[in-house]
């Protein structure tokens, strides 16, 4: 989130405005709305936020979980949506402009969901915003290779949230395996990397698709720990997180991907033995051969958990957007007093 002139949060576009306390206070925000919206008298009250407010999702790339979380967070919030999947359907056929079809948007809404796969117009509509008379909030759900700020947010929720009991993020050692050259969730997630101390990475991926040397440089930077290898078994046994991504084989271009032996990249009943029986999974999805259905039964698996907890992180953001972040507490307080917390 760009923090606009008042320090408070406009654009979401990739992961450098989050520091610490912005990222701890959306994991707390996330857990308070969904608490609020256990009792019917609760999810009202959440309905009856922004009534008035409307939001495009803008969503011409393919999507599943990040299109039908984000609609489903702004019905949380009373947002009413309107969307376009299927560029053949807008003016774009018609040869408007990237740039006019945004403009053209924020004329009707008050926030912009988009997803495109080209890397950097989620940052493109955003300059547009800020030199326009009526500008509205640009939320970036994907942008080609590149980023995915909002993903790594319900990442860090989930982290922060299965290590609760064991002092957070802070101290863990994190793997994240597969095609990190292509997938942009686990740039984004690096992004944030940062925020915690003692963390330490472990890079999985053949070696034509390990990550990119600009996310290396940065990491290096800033003093993150982080090794690459290509032999899963060997860092089994000495992780906290396992973060699982897919072969992102629609970026071939010359049938890359076809050189990859799944097995070597893919949680299955054969390997999972390996992992500390406190250790966690996930996945961004959808997935494919990389992690065999019979790990869904496993305690470990965390990734359908995550998927739902990308639901209320995504209403949290739009809490943030929309700064009703008083009103949240209030209603925590008179709808669902929080139980203590355990010691
Ligand atoms: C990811 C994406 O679109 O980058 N999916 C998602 O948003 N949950 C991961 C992927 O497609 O591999």
């Amino acid at each position: 989130m760009q923090p606009d002139l008042a320090g408070r949060l406009y654009h979401v576009i990739d992961t450098s405005g989050f520091d610490r306390a912005l990222l701890d206070e959306l994991c707390e925000l996330t857990t308070r709305v969904r608490n609020i919206a256990k009792t019917t008298a609760g999810a009202q009250a959440l309905q009856a936020l922004l009534p008035h407010a409307r939001a495009m999702l803008y969503f011409p790339q393919p999507s599943t979980r990040t299109f039908l979380s984000f609609n489903n967070a702004c019905h949380i919030l009373g947002i009413r949506t309107s969307e376009i999947r299927d560029p053949a359907t807008s003016s774009e056929v018609k040869g408007e402009s990237f740039d006019d079809s945004i403009r053209t948007f924020s004329s009707y809404v008050d926030v912009i969901i988009m997803r495109t796969p080209e890397a950097g117009y989620a940052a493109r509509a955003a300059a547009q915003m800020d030199r326009i008379p009526r500008p509205v909030p640009i939320v970036n759900a994907g942008s080609g290779k590149d980023q995915h700020p909002t993903q790594a947010l319900l990442d860090i929720y989930t982290l922060g949230r299965s290590f609760a009991d064991r002092g957070g993020i802070d101290g863990k050692t994190i793997a994240m395996m597969g095609d990190l050259k292509r997938g942009r969730t686990v740039r984004s997630l690096c992004g944030l990397m940062r925020n915690y101390r003692d963390v330490r990475l472990v890079l999985v991926a053949p070696e034509a698709f390990a990550m990119e040397d600009d996310v290396k440089a940065r990491l290096r930077a800033q003093g993150i720990p982080f090794t690459e290898t290509s032999r899963l078994a060997d860092v089994l046994p000495e992780i906290d997180a396992l973060y699982v991504t897919r072969i992102q084989t629609e970026w071939d271009t010359a049938g890359e991907s076809r050189g990859v032996d799944y097995a070597q990249f893919s949680v299955n009943p054969g390997n999972l033995p390996l992992l500390k029986h406190d250790a966690i999974i996930m996945h961004p999805l959808p997935r494919g051969p990389e992690i065999d259905p019979a790990v869904d039964d496993d305690p470990r698996a965390m990734y359908w958990r995550q998927e739902r907890n990308g639901m209320w992180m995504r209403v949290a953001i739009l809490v943030k957007i929309f700064r009703l972040e008083d009103r949240i507490a209030a209603l925590a307080a008179a709808v669902a007093p929080e139980a203590p917390r355990p010691a």
